[in-house]
């Protein structure tokens, strides 16, 4: 009778501990994981949860493991969600849950508990990696069944448990942050016709307000994934780390968006995702070097479809597993390096190059080139290719 509960130390989990131990009689085993959501979050943690009623806290760095295993597929793949939103939080909660079942089985839990809502995407994407890596645990979640409704009750409940109210100061709106990104939902965004106020921003400063000056970064570039910036090879996070920085500090990355939850309803939410923003143009500015016409066709579709799974918390199915084996297999001479300028909130390409590179100067070039291709092959190609046109046109003349 133990469950692991994905605790935070803000107030919501704080109150999740003592209700679990009345409400199931449960030992409480709390899990908190780092993937980069910012320093001194794990700092006094363990105190914080042993003050709540828990009888161990776990704390796992899982930043590498997240950038390389679980955003780095997501960037080879191009996945991108409704058009604009590159998945911070959705390729977050498979890694954590999947830690959370490692903890579940180290100490021999039969249960799992999150702080997620009955509301939002988060709980699905907890629970389906929970059923698929362990289906014989079972799963609480107190946001569907307490009667807690809002910050005062939460206070009043903690007070009533001797819990410590975390001192940790609430932001007004409801954040989620990593390696990654950040998000901001909740209050004045609640209204998709209000503009975000200017110091809601954490990552990135405003675009009117980064340097006058454009800054150009190199990064080399491995079989679709990002390996180097400016010539230095780094480790997946401590390269999206650096990233996120240099971006920050020219505004890249901030989207404003209205999405669709996988539960049916509308959300609008605001995200920072400047080294993400970066390497995802550095990644497309390269396949198109790299990728023949049909195959970025056919790789843009899967993306798509990439996407949606992963937003709507099936990372663990074979279909994303085959998703990735196809991506493998055809971002392999996706390599190189690409020059980005960074300016006042945008980025752009300004040079590519690849040792695997599909262009042809000596095809391509308005100089006349190798011979390789005719100009007057394309008078024969041209009248085949615009035949049914032609057979068309006849038709509608009466010829
Ligand atoms: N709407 C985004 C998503 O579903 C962000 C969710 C943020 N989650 C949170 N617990 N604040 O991926
Ligand atoms: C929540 O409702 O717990 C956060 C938002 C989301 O999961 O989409």
């Amino acid at each position: 009778n133990k469950v692991v509960l994905a605790y935070s130390g803000g107030l919501d989990t704080s109150v999740i501990v003592p209700w679990l131990r009345e409400n199931y009689g449960c030992e409480v085993v709390c899990f908190t994981a780092d993937v980069g959501q910012g320093v001194g979050e794990t700092e006094g943690l363990e105190a914080k949860a042993k003050a709540s009623g828990a009888s161990q806290l776990f704390i796992k760095d899982l930043r590498e493991e997240f950038v390389h295993d679980f955003i780095f597929p997501c960037l080879r793949a191009g996945a991108v969600y409704e058009r604009k939103y590159l998945l911070g939080t959705s390729m977050a909660r498979p890694i954590i849950a999947k830690a959370m079942v490692d903890v579940a089985n180290e100490v021999g839990a039969d249960a799992v508990s999150h702080g997620c809502t009955g509301k939002g995407n988060d709980q699905v994407r907890f629970e389906l990696t929970f059923f698929a890596l362990n289906p014989k645990l079972r799963v609480v979640a107190p946001w569907r069944e307490w009667d807690i409704r809002g910050r005062e009750d939460a206070i009043e409940y903690a007070k009533k448990h001797n819990v410590p109210v975390p001192v940790t100061k609430k932001s007004i709106y409801s954040r989620d942050r990593n390696l990654w990104h950040i998000s901001h939902e909740g209050d004045i965004l609640e209204d998709p016709a209000n503009e975000p106020k200017k110091d809601m921003f954490v990552m990135t400063v405003d675009p009117e307000e980064a340097p006058d000056t454009p800054e150009y970064i190199e990064i080399g570039i491995e079989a679709g994934l990002p390996v180097s910036l400016n010539g230095q090879v780094l480790s997946p996070a401590t390269l999206l780390e650096k990233l996120n920085e240099v971006g920050g500090r020219h505004g890249i990355g901030r989207v404003d968006m209205v999405e669709n939850r996988l539960v049916g309803m509308k959300s609008r939410g605001v995200y920072e995702t400047p080294g993400g923003t970066i390497l995802t143009l550095a990644v497309r500015e390269l396949e198109a070097l790299t990728l023949d016409r049909e195959t970025v066709q056919v790789k843009d579709g899967l993306a798509l479809k990439y996407a949606e799974l992963v937003y709507a918390g099936r990372w663990f199915d074979p279909l994303r597993e085959s998703m990735d084996a196809f991506m493998e297999k055809i971002t392999a001479t996706t390599s190189g390096s690409v020059t980005l300028k960074l300016f006042k909130g945008s980025v752009t390409v300004a040079s590519r190059k690849s040792p695997y590179s599909l262009y042809r100067q000596d095809i391509s070039s308005f100089e006349e080139g190798s011979g390789i291709y005719n100009q007057a092959d394309a008078a024969g190609f041209i009248r085949l290719y615009g035949l049914p046109t032609r057979v068309r046109a006849m038709l509608r003349e009466g010829l």
